[in-house]
């Protein structure tokens, strides 16, 4: 194949990355927006196999990688549930880190097969463009699997701060710098691997500080550098395909993470410099001090909502946990049949990742004109009778809106406390991802319904047939 047939090629396989892109901002397009990424990596694969024209051999070997590597992803995504998806986009990205280390040491020992030069004499551009793509591809790597160990629960979600870290950080930094600079200088091996220990090192300290609540700005944050890293590649190797890939991922991830961040109220530099959030932790009866609450039961909150003229539902990760979305559906079809109107506010970072509630809606064949997005439909809880919160917690907090004292203070909150009833289901009075309590449970117009979400929708929509 020409370098220009492969070429052409390539931006056809970009360009289908960009549609990939569009499609998957709504549920409606998104199924073809996945076929559009797939046809565009297939066309990317194929064309990189015929420019190269491997060896019947190193053949052999890349189809033996794409089967085993391809069955395994294929095993993963059938069996992992949508809780975990977080955890395990972290994990992926720490193997992009991974792959992209791996590529540029190829490169460092064996230049012509890569075509750029000889060992020894590889051009200074290659050499910087190596050593940058592998020190962001190493800090990556130990990045993710920090990030993968905290949102597993297999390492404490508190930010771990270490004294003078941010001094310890800044040296580290420098030194990479210089280490950069002496290797694309001298193309000397040792350094190559002192750059990929620095970078290791790095990617633990730069994560480790980073606590529950910001985790999923840091997953879409080194989504962001496995793409950067990628692009790093993709010049050293002459690779077009791997350069607007890596680029498209690169900045899509940079302002996925902006758009968290200000979902969360928080500038992308707090949460680098880490510190905020813990771990979730169930009060206890104790914890109540001289607070009450008011319980309620299915039969209760069936009789509101049948009575009720408008009803907002708001779900959170315990929807997703308890896997009560159909059962959901069932309720507000029930609902509307009574002539309730009923419709779903979605907070930009409800659950666990981005457009998770949105997925789990679609899955249970929710109407999309159902749902809207919390600047829509804030100002309408004011107006309906009641808010159905379903496993939502922080992102319903009055204290981010009303408390100048706590952590979450000027996140946007969706106003449940604004309706004229808040139903609430949970299991306990725990507090959610951010580890604060929530002042709503104590309100005279909330209702705590403590159950798991299915089990506790499953109770009201047989309430609503009696
Ligand atoms: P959370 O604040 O985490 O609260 C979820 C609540 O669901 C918990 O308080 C828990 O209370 C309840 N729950 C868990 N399992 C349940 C079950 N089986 N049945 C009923 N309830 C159950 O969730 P949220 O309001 O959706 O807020 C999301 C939080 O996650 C934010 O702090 C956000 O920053 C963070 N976060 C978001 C993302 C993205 S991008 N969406 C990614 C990572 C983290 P009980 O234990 O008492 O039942």
């Amino acid at each position: 194949m020409s370098e220009s047939t492969a070429a052409f090629l390539y931006l056809v396989s970009g360009v289908l990355f960009i549609l990939a892109l569009r499609g998957l901002s709504h549920p409606t397009t998104s199924r073809q927006g996945n076929f559009m990424g797939m046809a565009g990596m297939a066309i990317a694969i194929l064309t990189t196999l015929f420019l190269a024209g491997p060896s019947f051999g190193g053949l052999l070997l890349i189809i033996l990688g794409i089967a085993i590597g391809g069955t395994a992803g294929a095993v993963i995504a059938r069996r992992i549930a949508m809780t975990a998806m977080p955890q395990l986009v972290a994990a992926f990205h720490s193997l992009v880190g991974l792959a992209a280390v791996m590529v540029a040491a190829a490169a460092l020992y064996a230049p012509e097969s890569m075509g750029i030069d000889a060992v020894g004499a590889i051009h200074g551009q290659a050499l910087v463009e190596m050593s940058i793509g592998v020190a962001i591809g190493a800090i990556t790597f130990t990045g993710s699997i920090i990030a993968f160990l905290k949102l597993d629960g297999r390492m404490s979600g508190k930010p771990i701060m270490l004294p003078s870290r941010h001094a310890i950080n800044i040296a580290l930094g420098i030194l990479l710098v210089v280490l950069v600079i002496w290797f694309a200088a001298s193309e000397s091996h040792v350094l190559f691997w002192l750059v990929v220990l620095v970078s290791l090192a790095l990617g633990v300290l730069l994560i480790v500080p980073i606590g529950g609540a910001d985790m999923p700005v840091v997953v879409s944050m080194l989504n962001s550098y496995s793409g950067w890293a990628a692009a790093g590649i993709g010049f050293t190797l002459q690779n077009l395909a791997l350069i607007i890939t890596g680029a498209l991922v690169g900045s899509s991830g940079a302002i996925l993470s902006y758009i968290m961040c200000k979902g969360m109220n928080r500038s992308f530099i707090s949460v680098i410099l880490g510190g905020f959030g813990g771990e979730s932790g169930p009060a206890g009866a104790d914890d109540l001090g001289d607070r009450t609450i008011k319980q309620g039961s299915a039969e209760d909150a069936a009789y509101l909502m049948a009575n009720a003229s408008k009803v907002i539902i708001v779900p959170g990760y315990g929807m997703a946990v308890a896997q009560a979305q159909h059962a959901l559906r069932e309720m507000a079809d029930k609902l509307k049949e009574e002539g309730v109107e009923v419709k779903y506010a979605i907070h930009p970072v409800a659950g666990r990742m981005p457009g998770h509630m949105n997925v789990l809606l679609a899955e249970a064949n929710v109407p999309y004109d159902d749902v809207f997005e919390l600047e829509d439909i804030n100002s309408e809880f004011s107006q309906s009778d009641v808010a159905f919160v379903i496993g939502a917690n922080d992102v319903t907090n009055p204290a981010a809106r009303d408390d100048k004292s706590s952590p979450i203070y000027g996140m946007p909150i969706l106003n449940v406390d604004q309706a004229q009833t808040c139903l609430f289901i949970k299991r306990s009075l725990g507090s959610g991802y951010a580890g604060i309590d929530n002042t709503l449970f104590y309100k005279d117009n909330t209702m705590m319904l403590l159950a798991d979400a299915k089990k506790m929708v499953e109770d009201i929509v047989k309430a609503l047939d009696r």
